[in-house]
């Protein structure tokens, strides 16, 4: 049964959330794989609008299984506050099951001082969840995981040990206060409480899954820009955001991924720092913020706005092997005149048309090359299939196609799940 990863082409917020939902009708499982409470999927359902910050977007769906694989860094905090407040709209269908990797590594206080004391050293402008610095303690093995906060003793020991070293740093270099080890494990001994319920060997039940024939969506969080990796370092997140990490941040093998869906917005955006070179500080960025309704999900900040640039396009088609793509927000371009496409980067001289620059200097010398487009005036938010569409907006799809040498397998006209043109079902296999 095909088994399909949704990831986002750009920086991040090209509109996951919304397609990850309406594929999540033909998948059986749906599972996040990286990233944390730094992401936010806003899905609008019946008019009715929901953010999830760390649970998969099939939970608005009957009948699903939804994982937080091990990939997933967890904020117990706000994964209570996203169940509770569910539960509490009645949008938690008694019969889709959450489970949660016991190997997830969990979001501790002192992750998100860090975090924040370090922005006031280098900006990069991060969330300020303690994304990064809890990524950190997994890599130098000294992360707290789902599993250890299960068993007060064991729990207790490696807090301890953590807290020694990061109360130093507080004081010491940042010139805070310290953190108190008794109410940091008392209010995580509660947290755990509530969680066992859902603490599973996701990777397993996955596999279960698998053998009976059932299907996966595998849901990326952020963009391919901003992986840690193959991003724009150090402007980046602190996970690997590209579709190989579906595998390693489930525990599912890579051949059992049949078809990657890249999240490509109609126009660039990005939060935080960074350079960004096709970012439009006139009308038409303006027009892309308000009408787009660019805010980010999670830390309310504006988002930049710019042309589409297929040079950032083509790099995440490489990196993740994308085989279909879904284009977002094609309404927010109503009414501009002229627009333009970046199809090459001018850097004195050198000219990259599908790779970045590695350093953050250099993109930001980077000249754009634009193709120009004619726009269209009228509203496209209520075409349902590709016909529907004006003729400059069918155009601007099928240039997007040819410079991407991929198929928009979707089109999303509107926020709302009825504002869509699928062309492609990448749940059926051809
Ligand atoms: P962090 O992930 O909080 O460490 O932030 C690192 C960078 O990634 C910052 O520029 C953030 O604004 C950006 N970032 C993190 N999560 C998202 C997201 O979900 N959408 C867009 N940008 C994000």
């Amino acid at each position: 049964m095909p088994n399909v990863v949704v990831v986002g082409t750009q920086w991040g917020d090209e509109g996951k959330g919304k397609v990850v939902d309406l594929y999540a009708e033909n998948a059986d499982v749906v599972a996040r794989f990286q990233g944390g409470n730094n992401a936010g999927h806003t899905l609008v359902v019946d008019g009715k609008k929901t953010v999830l910050h760390l649970i998969p977007s099939g939970i608005l769906h009957n009948n699903k299984i939804c994982i937080i694989g091990n990939g997933v860094v967890i904020d117990p905090d706000i994964l209570i506050q996203e169940i509770e407040s569910l539960h509490s709209r009645g949008l938690f269908p008694s019969n889709t099951k959450l489970y949660i990797s016991e190997n997830a590594h969990v979001i501790m206080p002192y992750h998100k001082r860090i975090d924040t004391a370090r922005e006031g050293l280098k900006k990069i402008g991060t969330t300020g969840r303690g994304i990064g610095p809890a990524y950190e303690d997994k890599v130098s093995r000294q992360g707290i995981r789902v599993s250890d906060i299960l068993d007060e003793a064991i729990f207790r020991e490696k807090l301890q040990r953590r807290l020694k070293e990061t109360n130093f740093m507080l004081t010491q270099y940042f010139h805070e206060e310290p953190l108190n080890e008794e109410e940091i494990l008392e209010r995580y001994l509660g947290y755990a409480k509530y969680f066992k319920p859902y603490v599973a060997d996701t990777s397993l039940i996955m596999a279960k899954e698998m053998r009976m024939g059932k299907k996966i969506l595998f849901e990326g969080a952020q963009g391919s820009h901003l992986d840690i990796d193959h991003g724009t370092y150090p402007y980046v997140t602190s996970s690997n955001t590209v579709s190989g990490n579906a595998s390693c941040g489930t525990g599912v093998g890579p051949l059992a991924i049949h078809a990657v869906i890249g999240i490509c917005k109609a126009y660039t955006t990005r939060v935080g720092e960074g350079p960004f070179p096709t970012e439009l500080n006139d009308e038409f960025g303006e027009q892309m913020q308000v009408i787009g309704n660019e805010f980010g999900a999670t830390t309310g900040r504006k988002r930049r706005c710019g042309w589409l640039d297929l040079v950032l396009v083509r790099q995440s088609m490489r990196v993740s092997g994308i085989t279909g793509l879904a284009l977002t927000k094609l309404d927010v371009l109503r009414g501009i005149e002229k627009i333009k496409i970046c199809v090459a980067y001018n850097l004195r001289g050198e000219e990259f048309t599908e790779s970045l620059p590695s350093r953050p200097d250099l993109l930001a010398q980077c000249e754009p090359v634009y193709e120009e487009m004619d726009g269209w005036t009228e509203d496209i938010t209520t075409a349902r299939t590709i016909d529907d569409l004006p003729k400059n907006a069918r155009r601007y799809v099928e240039r997007l196609e040819i410079l991407a040498n991929a198929p928009c397998v979707i089109i999303s006209v509107d926020a709302s799940r009825e504002g869509t043109i699928v062309m492609k079902n990448p749940f059926e296999r051809s």
